[in-house]
């Protein structure tokens, strides 16, 4: 029997998370709503609360599960990327237990757990197939041949989605993370406002340029009509989540078309936009694609994802040192496949 209990602490979320045998029998998430203070994530905040909430969260996973330390077969954390006190809280945490336990310890990548997280229920994809993960500090386009064997296709230049949607939401007074906010107003609003459509060559993309224009947009506006925002705000969500959709299916469509690849995944809190959901299912329909969207619980960051990615690290044989440090702006792991 495997049993592995998984730590995630990248940003706002303490989670932990146990799974045994490749089935995930907990998925605990704390979401630090403090940060809607400040209107944004203040890191050195984010890591203090890690750290009053780890061992409360870890418990509560292993009670869920119907677990205990001694059935545990190594303990896993999120290595990067991510805010660096944040990720040193869950991965001090998880070291120092697997040390005082002589377990195994593994590390595991943020991005490439977003996109295990397809294996964690079916339907599950086949490979190769293609991810397009969209979280809040990351947007990569990835082609995955098998477990642990992944290639980055194109990724975020500067904002990734998660950013623009929360950065121009704020822009309209949204609180908070704003992606949520924006989906829920876009729902009863039309994309009748021409944003600015970033052009950035391969599968790259680049959203910094669409936030300067959509603020520019609201600043003319509001000098012409102070009540702007208040009036179109329905409007304005829709436009700026048809605009950041439009990128996105646009470069995985071209990405698809070029490798002839028709599994297509999503992945990353983005993923739980329903705008964006119901327009990948739309063109796949077209396309002929299969397309594979995770639980919304597997989407944002949770550690399930994470103990999943440790589970197949684990069956491939992959264990890390103690003391390995995280790394906040941790490349691309490992490209072995499973034999
Ligand atoms: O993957 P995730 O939970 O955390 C990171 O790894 O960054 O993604 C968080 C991002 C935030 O930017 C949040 O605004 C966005 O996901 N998000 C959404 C929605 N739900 C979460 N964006 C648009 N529509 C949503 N429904
Ligand atoms: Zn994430």
């Amino acid at each position: 029997m495997v049993s592995i209990l998984a730590i995630e602490s990248s940003c706002d979320d303490t989670a932990a998370a146990v799974l045994i045998d490749g089935v995930v029998r907990s998925n605990v998430v704390s979401s630090q709503v403090v940060h809607a203070l400040y209107g944004g994530v203040v890191p050195e905040v984010a890591a203090r609360s890690h750290d009053s909430e780890i061992v409360a969260v870890c418990q509560q996973a292993l009670t869920d599960a119907g677990a205990s330390l001694s059935q545990l077969s190594a303990v896993a954390c999120t290595q990067g990327p991510g805010l660096i006190g944040p990720l040193l809280v869950g991965s001090c945490f998880a070291r120092a237990l697997a040390f005082g336990r002589r377990l195994p310890f593994i590390a595991v990548h943020h991005m490439q757990a977003h996109i295990l997280a397809h294996f964690i229920e079916p339907p599950v994809p086949s490979f190769p197939f293609l991810c397009l993960t969209v979280s809040g500090g990351h947007t990569q386009l990835v082609l995955v041949r098998d477990y642990l064997d992944m290639e980055i296709l194109g990724q975020s230049l500067d904002d990734a989605a998660g950013e623009a949607f929360d950065k121009a939401g704020k822009l309209l007074q949204l609180p908070y993370p704003a992606g949520p906010h924006v989906d829920r107003l876009a729902s009863t609003g039309r994309p009748v406002f021409p944003l600015a459509k970033p052009h950035v060559d391969g599968y790259n993309f680049s959203f910094s340029g669409l936030k300067t224009s959509f603020l520019y947009f609201i600043r003319d506006q509001k000098a012409k009509n102070p009540d702007f925002i208040e009036e179109n705000l329905h409007d304005l969500c829709a436009s700026l989540q048809h605009r950041i959709i439009e990128v996105l299916l646009t470069k995985l469509s071209a990405a698809a078309e070029a490798t002839g690849i028709h599994q297509i995944a999503l992945a990353g809190g983005v993923a739980a936009n329903s705008g964006l959901r119901s327009a990948l299912q739309a063109l796949s329909r077209d396309k002929g694609w299969q397309v594979y969207i995770p639980a919304l619980e597997h989407c944002t960051d949770n550690a399930a994802m994470i103990a999943m990615a440790a589970y197949l690290k684990y069956r491939a044989g992959q264990f890390d040192d103690l003391h390995q440090a995280p790394d906040p702006r941790l490349s691309w792991l490992g490209t072995t496949p499973i034999r």
